[in-house]
């Protein structure tokens, strides 16, 4: 049975990458800041992990918790947005979601490497968004979110790199109704998912260091 290893499962994206993952038999472990009030992950009959992706220490305790389980996924999907705008900066707030967005895939897939190296074919996905996308920015704004997504791509570009011939990839889910939204967007987080999961299952070292729209087609740096 594989092992998907999903950050940010309590909730929205992770929650429904969670289900799916355990509707496909795969082996959850979905990881939340708050394992006691996990409800819905519990719920799923899933392994719930607490990390926050910001606390190396915690990030540290994890992968050994995790010691010697071989993992086949590892879902970056954690992540955090503001609404900065130009007149109303706050640079806490952006060097928070560079922590989150941007560090915390980095902290955790540079954790779970000798366990992603025990998987006869393992794979990193990063959660990005298209926010990040320098080419495609063409409404302003945000700047802490775009700043870490950006961020994030430049890392897991080097991390494909130096992590082959395991394959990384970044992918964007589309405008997706969480909490992060204001439950605005076009899908659910289930539609969403259920988009992401072929792209995720057929990962390959042909998609490793690309920059995924969900529905397959590459998106501008
Ligand atoms: N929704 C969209 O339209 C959209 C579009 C593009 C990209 N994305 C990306 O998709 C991913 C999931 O977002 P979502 O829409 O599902 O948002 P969400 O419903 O707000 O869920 C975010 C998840 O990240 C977790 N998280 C936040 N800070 C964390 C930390 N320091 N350590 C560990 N976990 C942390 C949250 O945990 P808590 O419950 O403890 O806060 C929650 O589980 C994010 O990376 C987001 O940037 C979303």
């Amino acid at each position: 049975v594989p092992t998907v290893v999903i950050t940010g499962a309590n909730r929205g994206i992770g929650l429904a990458f969670a289900k799916a993952f355990r509707d496909r038999g795969y082996s959850v472990i979905g990881t939340s800041r708050e394992p006691q009030e996990a409800d819905e992950l519990a719920a799923l009959g899933v392994r719930v992990e607490e990390v926050d992706v910001t606390d190396d220490a915690s990030v540290a305790h994890f992968a050994d918790r995790l010691a010697g389980v071989a993992v086949d996924r590892l879902i970056n999907n954690a992540g955090v947005l503001r609404r900065d705008r130009i007149d109303q900066l706050d640079p806490v707030a952006i060097l928070r979601q560079f922590d989150v967005n941007a560090l915390g895939p980095l902290r955790v897939s540079q954790a779970l490497m000798p366990n992603l190296r025990l998987s006869s074919s393992p794979g990193v996905v990063a959660i990005t968004s298209r926010m990040g996308s320098i080419a495609d920015n063409s409404s302003g704004a945000f700047y802490g979110y775009r700043m870490s997504k950006a961020a994030l791509n430049a890392a897991m570009k080097s991390l494909a790199i130096d992590l082959a011939p395991i394959p990384v990839m970044l992918l964007h889910p589309g405008y997706v109704r969480t909490r992060l939204t204001g439950d605005l967007g076009d899908l659910t987080a289930d539609e969403a998912v259920a988009r992401m999961m072929p792209l995720i299952e057929g990962l390959s070292l042909a998609d490793s260091g690309k920059f995924y729209h969900r529905d397959g087609h590459t998106l501008a740096w």
